[in-house]
């Protein structure tokens, strides 16, 4: 599936919007349109059932060890400052960025590479060096190649800022150097084989993907938006929009230990709003400045946290398979050792193959990670015992705590049998946009079906599960008269309660089709002839195009267990 065709739906049947768009938009800002809205409710209302609300505590699922309560959270998006420096956030959450020298763009330094390869400028020199060069003769063609660079219609024009294009002479004894072993058509590995292994020799700095100009060392840059609280614009208060919603799980667990009857293992989930100031916000929604998450604190005993770990893994994936992410592109990967943070002994990343990554490439949908005792420690220690670890407790030049912790009593004391401690976490936090994207991408086909006149037509299909398509069902009278209209109203307004329905009347009924289809409904009812005399009606399946007679009585039904099943 091409990446533009789904954008273009997205747009044009009302699935998400550019914020702001009427004035040019903002970039990593996303709004979702009429049917966007109903998809993205659907999938944290599916969610928030399937992990929370449905979840039945006193049997035990399978693969958990034991049965387990499920609670819920609604914290606010700004907090005490204070969290952040605990969690680590203010001093660790960060990016390592390079800005450009000439145009003045920010780009994440991990990112550079990867965005070289697609912009259009090195696209339009590779394609100039495949066609104008022979790469046999790429040794002796290099003075040719820094002439073309400099000319106006070649490089100058393309990538002003490029060194090869403002200093030919200084980069053309590493070009000499490097082109006799690359090929010319991978003029961004070329650059990049320059930059990296050539630097110190050939001066050539890592070029900017936007202009070509030289980027800056890479340097940190904290990704927390800042904001003020009160009048007073000075640094006691300054707050920040919150970029997970976990911490606010952290720092209520005394709370809701307090004011319920839970008792370990049990799960807090909360569903809201995150905000990271992400240096290249892109791929649509996927990486976004504002966006929703889906997160689950799971609160266990540290000598069963492993086999939690691999419930909540195992439960998770099913997850995104039951609603449709079943195949090949999506995948379960365990990090490996090295790519462990200190504190946890276990995380898997559920990715997706979203089509604008290259063949083989996959974006993180979820991470489960065993997180230990570090959010609830790190959030409790003011001051530094022996037990204290000071990978946990962050401490200043001094060896002194940096941070002072909230310094309450964030342990548990198990009631049968007294054991005072505290509780490992397994946190699986999944992302509400990048889901709904991907459950758009795996949806979005193309294929044939009959028009009024039993003619083959392309039609576009976004086949959403059910339980996530925005529209349920649309009432359709097959004509606009002899007392169809009526019946369809009636089936339509007695409906309207139950689901998210639609009605339509206007033009051919093959066409009112293939707009539900492009909306992902996956159940027409029409209201024919026969209805009048006999009270049935047809329901089509989006999918199989299979058409069912079915009692207007037992419609209802029908759609409920049909969208169940
Ligand atoms: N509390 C752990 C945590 O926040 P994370 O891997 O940084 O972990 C969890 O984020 C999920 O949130 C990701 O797997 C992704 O689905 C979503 N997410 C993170 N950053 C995002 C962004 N900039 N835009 C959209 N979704 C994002």
């Amino acid at each position: 599936m091409e990446m533009e065709k789904l954008v273009s739906l997205c747009k044009r049947r009302g699935f998400l919007f550019q914020s702001s768009e009427i004035y040019g938009g903002l970039n990593g800002f996303w709004d979702y349109g009429p049917l966007g809205v109903e998809l993205k409710r659907n999938v944290k209302e599916a969610w928030w059932r399937d992990m929370v609300s449905g979840h039945d505590d006193l049997s035990v699922l399978p693969g958990a060890p034991d049965s387990y309560e499920m609670t819920g959270l609604d914290c606010t998006i700004i907090m005490h400052p204070q969290v952040w420096k605990c969690s680590g956030h203010y001093d660790l959450f960060a990016d390592m960025m390079q800005s450009c020298r000439q145009c003045k763009k920010l780009f994440r330094a991990d990112h550079v590479w990867g965005l070289m390869r697609e912009t259009e400028w090195a696209n339009a020199i590779a394609e100039t060096l495949a066609s104008n060069f022979d790469a046999e003769q790429i040794e002796v063609d290099a003075e040719k190649l820094a002439k073309w660079a400099k000319d106006r219609k070649g490089g100058r024009r393309l990538a002003p800022g490029l060194a090869l294009v403002r200093h030919p002479e200084n980069t053309l004894a590493s070009l000499q150097q490097s082109l006799a072993e690359m090929k010319a058509d991978s003029f961004p590995v070329l650059l990049q084989h320059l930059a990296t292994e050539d630097k110190k020799t050939s001066g050539l700095l890592t070029p900017c993907p936007e202009c070509g100009g030289d980027l800056t060392e890479p340097r940190e840059f904290n990704l927390m938006f800042e904001t003020i609280v009160g009048a007073l614009k000075d640094e006691s208060n300054k707050a920040f929009l919150r970029p997970e919603t976990a911490q606010g799980i952290f720092v209520n667990f005394k709370n809701v230990l307090d004011s319920t009857r839970v008792k370990i293992p049990f799960g807090i989930a909360q569903v809201g709003k995150s905000f990271r100031n992400e240096i290249t916000p892109r791929n649509f929604t996927f990486r976004s400045r504002e966006f929703e998450q889906m997160e689950i604190e799971f609160f266990c005993h540290p000598d069963s946290s492993q086999s939690w770990y691999k419930y909540w893994r195992d439960r998770r994936m099913q997850w995104y398979q039951d609603l449709g992410l079943a195949g090949e592109r999506l995948i379960l990967r365990e990090h490996d050792p090295d790519e462990l943070s200190h504190y946890s002994t276990g995380t898997a990343d559920i990715e997706y193959a979203f089509p604008f990554l290259p063949a083989g490439e996959y974006g993180e949908l979820e991470g489960i990670a065993h997180r230990g005792d570090f959010d609830l420690r790190s959030h409790m220690e003011g001051k530094l015992d022996e037990k204290s670890d000071p990978l946990v407790v962050q401490l200043d030049e001094h060896g002194k705590p940096k941070y002072r912790g909230s310094g309450k009593d964030l342990t548990y004391r198990d009631e049968l049998t007294n054991e005072r401690y505290i509780p490992h976490v397994i946190e699986p936090s999944a992302g509400a946009d990048r889901a709904t994207l991907a459950f758009l991408c795996e949806a979005y086909r193309e294929d044939s079906a009959p028009d009024d006149k039993g003619n083959l037509q392309t039609r576009t299909v976004m086949s959403l599960h059910p339980r996530l398509a925005p529209v349920k069902a649309a009432v359709f009278p097959l004509v606009k008269k002899d007392g169809m209209p009526e019946v369809a109203k009636d089936i339509y307004r007695a409906l309207k309660p139950k689901f998210s329905v639609s009605y339509d009347e206007k033009g051919a009924v093959g066409r009112r089709y293939r707009r539900q289809d492009e909306a992902g409904t996956p159940f027409c009812i029409t209201v024919d002839g026969d209805s009048l005399i006999d009270r049935t009606v047809t329901i089509r399946d989006r999918d199989t195009l299979e058409q069912t007679r079915v009692r207007i009585d037992d419609i209802e039904s029908e759609i409920e267990n049909r969208i169940q099943s």
